[in-house]
């Protein structure tokens, strides 16, 4: 990444450590000035010398202003540009990898590498370029100014506490470093904590778990305090210490140089010019020790990053794809599955077929493998060959893209985004069709809920806006899988929060409406696939018994058990 970055904007960087160079060669003229002045003085006192003197000065410090101004818009801007295409390439990248991928990762981590550990990667790129100029050129620099214009023998004997300060840098920069990341955390982790349990206000209240959740909380916070506290030690301790030892530089010049000047060995300009460049030399000893922390960060953070860059999706893309325009035959083929890094089977030797203008029902008991079975079909998470085959073609050789275009999915765990009703049912369409949306809402049975909001269809519902009851919010995620309009719609589990009824009659209309698709639902309740063409039944991950329900009902196994139970159910209901 950065090396493809560098080829393409090296110029940049060239000319802003040209010019860098160049500010840095300039302030070391001024002492030299400005002591030359002074000796002038001493000998010929003379007005005019001075004034061309200060001019020259005042030019210098105007060419350093601009200069100053050109290095960082150089440098600095040019990693910010690294920032943003960075993050850019890693977002898309992101967005590439295959749904597994995000089993396996926390949101959080990932949100640390986009904002932290690029920003670590853009200080060495920038910072730690201007620290490298400052710590090599400009003390290498300074002591030949020091040492040819005054004297060796002084600059070797003031230099003698500079490496203290390259050290105190070092270290200190990597104690301050190491405790402003423990502040970091441990304010990310209050805010999360916080964010938490400011979602679930609802059950701490009802579980009267107030104090409990006040003493976790001050707990958190004053870990935080702590933190904070040990930090701000370290860092109020950092300067105090540079400037000491640089002082202790600036006594011995004192003790050593002040008898030279009497001696007449150095002249008092010289001096003078002497201390200057004595405490511009601090600078390049700090950057010294700095730089070293900066860099080794940013090579830590650069490792994190490459994690995602070289990351493959989980689910490879064919070479050559076979195009498929519609969805007529499915056919699932001795599927027995386990997850990408599990070894647990959760589909065991499962074959089924159906085909278009079919109604699929998929039934059996928690965690049987039921999204799974379909989540396969979709491409979500890899699969070996020979196994699903979609109108004979082996789904390996179909691309994903091209099989998502053709299937709509009402996953089970309804989500919104933060954003308007409308904008959630026509989601990541161009062009919204108001009428569109209305149509798939009635169909839905959620379209006289969404009229009875504040604004309609532009109420805007998620964290941000309007809470929508569970039902509700099934119905929208229903509403955007139809407005698609997609050959095959699956249906997993996604009526669990309304009642049986309500579900009953969504599912019977969509029937009506969809004769020409297909559709595949995932229930617990029976009843709502009477009609259905094929229904199949799992348990613990093996297919035990498929049929339509009068041919299931007759085999009289778990279907017909189940099926019984639910109807004596609901009669103990409906007394
Ligand atoms: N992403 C995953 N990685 C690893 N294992 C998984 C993953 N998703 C599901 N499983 C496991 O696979 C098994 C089947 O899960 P699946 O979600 O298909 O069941 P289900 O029949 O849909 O259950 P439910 O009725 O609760 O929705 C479960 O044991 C589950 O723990
Ligand atoms: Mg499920």
């Amino acid at each position: 990444m950065i090396k493809q970055f560098l080829r393409k904007y090296w110029y940049r960087y060239a000319l802003g450590i040209l010019v860098l160079i160049f500010v840095d060669l300039f302030q070391l003229f001024i002492p030299r000035i400005v002591g030359q002045v002074v000796d002038h003085l001493k000998t010929q006192p003379n007005l005019d010398y001075v004034s061309t003197m200060v001019a020259w000065i005042v030019g210098i410090a105007i060419g350093m202003a601009i200069l100053r101004f050109l290095w960082r818009f150089f440098i600095i801007g040019t990693s910010r540009r690294f920032e943003y295409m960075t993050r850019n390439f890693l977002f898309e990248k992101l967005l590439s990898l295959s749904t597994g991928y995000f089993d396996q990762n926390r949101s959080g981590d990932l949100m640390a590498k986009l904002t932290n550990d690029l920003q670590a990667v853009r200080m060495a790129l920038a910072q730690g370029v201007v620290l490298s100029v400052d710590a090599s050129f400009m003390a290498v620099m300074t002591i030949l100014f020091m040492g040819r214009v005054v004297s060796w023998r002084l600059t070797s004997l003031a230099s003698i506490p500079l490496p203290a300060l390259a050290l105190i840098a070092l270290f200190f920069g990597k104690l301050i470093h190491k405790r402003f990341m423990s502040v970091q955390r441990q304010y990310s982790s209050l805010s999360e904590w916080t964010e938490e349990t400011i979602s679930g206000v609802r059950i701490v209240k009802s579980f009267a778990a107030n104090d409990k959740i006040h003493y976790l909380f001050n707990k958190r916070s004053f870990q935080n305090y702590e933190a904070a506290m040990s930090l701000a030690k370290v860092a109020s301790l950092f300067f105090p210490l540079m400037m000491l030892f640089a002082s202790i530089s600036h006594v011995l010049a004192l003790g050593f140089g002040g008898p030279m000047v009497i001696k007449g060995d150095v002249t008092l300009g010289e001096f003078i010019a002497f201390n200057s460049y004595l405490g511009m030399l601090t600078w390049p000893m700090m950057a010294l020790g700095w730089v070293l922390n900066v860099i080794q960060r940013g090579r830590a953070s650069y490792k994190r990053l490459m994690e995602i860059v070289q990351e493959k999706p989980q689910v490879e893309e064919p070479e050559a794809p076979v195009e498929i325009k519609e969805i007529n035959t499915v056919e699932y083929k001795n599927l027995t599955y386990r997850y990408p890094g599990t070894d647990r089977w959760v589909l065991k030797n499962v074959s089924f077929s159906f085909s278009r203008g079919d109604m699929i029902g998929i039934v059996g008991t928690v965690g049987s493998g039921k999204s799974t079975i379909v989540k396969l079909l979709a491409k979500l998470y890899p699969v070996e060959r020979g196994k699903i085959f979609i109108n004979r073609v082996d789904i390996n050789d179909i691309s994903s893209v091209n099989i998502r275009q053709l299937i709509a999915f009402v996953p089970q765990e309804s989500f919104l985004f933060s954003d308007s009703v409308l904008k959630n049912i026509a989601f990541a369409q161009k062009d919204i069709d108001f009428k569109k949306a209305v149509h798939y809402a009635e169909l839905a049975s959620v379209h006289d809920e969404i009229e009875s909001f504040d604004h309609g269809y532009d109420t805007v519902v998620g964290e941000r806006g309007v809470t929508l009851s569970g039902g509700q919010k099934q119905r929208v995620t229903i509403a955007r899988a139809l407005y698609m309009e997609k050959d095959l719609i699956v249906f997993d589990d996604c009526l669990s929060a309304v009642d049986p009824e309500t579900e009953e009659k969504i599912i019977t209309a969509l029937r009506e409406n969809y004769r020409e698709k297909t559709m595949i639902v995932i229930t617990h309740r029976l009843k709502v696939l009477k009609d259905a063409d094929l229904i199949i039944v799992l348990d613990d991950g093996k297919l035990i018994e498929k049929g339509r329900h009068e041919e299931l009902m007759a085999l009289n196994g778990m279907y017909a058990r189940m099926f019984r139970k639910q109807m004596i159910e609901e009669e103990l209901e409906s007394e």
